[in-house]
């Protein structure tokens, strides 16, 4: 075991995107992000997601850093396009996994792709071994934020969640190792024309 998990919530950026905690003002994009169809389809969220729910997710994530924290997305502005979260899967194993989700409009602008590789980056430097990644089977725009960050399809879970409207869904596992080959940064327009 290796992991030396931060005692606060760090602040990352690579000069186009920033991770920083998530605060009260942040209530009313959250809510925009996690009430769009594709968040309610494809992540783990409240279904139907109210307003309360945004509350309670901010008030919590801007104060938990173990086993995992939460953070904002932003472009230079600070306002928020998305978030992302690091989380200890198997502290013995040096395992974490990632998460994330960005607003509807800020959509297919690289943002997600720029966020997971801050948090692998991340991820290595207080020691991880391997990170994963849970992608339903038919997400194909998250399952691409994980194959653009390098990482290895490495199997299926046949109708593994129960999903909200009571959808069963296959999830694909992805995984990079930190002993993995460096993947270079694709500088394709989707990529690398920063946040728009
Ligand atoms: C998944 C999600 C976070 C991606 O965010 P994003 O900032 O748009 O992602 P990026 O722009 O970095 O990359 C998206 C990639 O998916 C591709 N893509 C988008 N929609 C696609 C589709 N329907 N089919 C195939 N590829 C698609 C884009 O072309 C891009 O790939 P490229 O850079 O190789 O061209 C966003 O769609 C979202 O918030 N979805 C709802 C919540 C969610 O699914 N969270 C993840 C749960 S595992």
């Amino acid at each position: 075991m290796t992991l030396e998990w931060p005692r606060q919530i760090p602040t990352l950026t690579d000069g186009v995107v920033w991770l920083r905690p998530l605060e009260p003002p942040d209530v009313d994009a959250v809510y925009i992000c996690a009430s769009d169809l594709a968040s309610q389809q494809f992540t783990t969220v409240p279904s139907p997601y109210d307003w309360s729910d945004a509350v309670e997710f901010v008030d919590r994530a801007s104060a938990q850093v173990w086993p995992g924290f939460e953070v904002a997305i932003t472009g230079d502005d600070d306002a928020l396009l998305g978030t992302c979260g690091l989380r200890v899967r198997d502290e013995d194993s040096d395992v974490v996994a990632i998460g994330y989700m960005v607003s509807p409009l800020a959509r297919g602008r690289g943002i997600a792709t720029r966020a997971t590789r801050l948090l692998i980056e991340f991820a290595w430097s207080v020691g991880a071994h391997r990170v994963a990644l849970d992608a339903f089977a038919t997400n194909l725009a998250s399952r691409r934020v994980a194959e653009n960050c390098g990482m290895a399809q490495e199997g299926i879970l046949r109708e593994a969640h129960l999903g909200n409207g009571g959808i069963r869904h296959d999830v694909v596992l992805y995984g990079l190792l930190r002993s993995d080959p460096v993947v270079p940064v694709d500088e394709s327009p989707s990529d690398g024309g920063g946040v728009r």
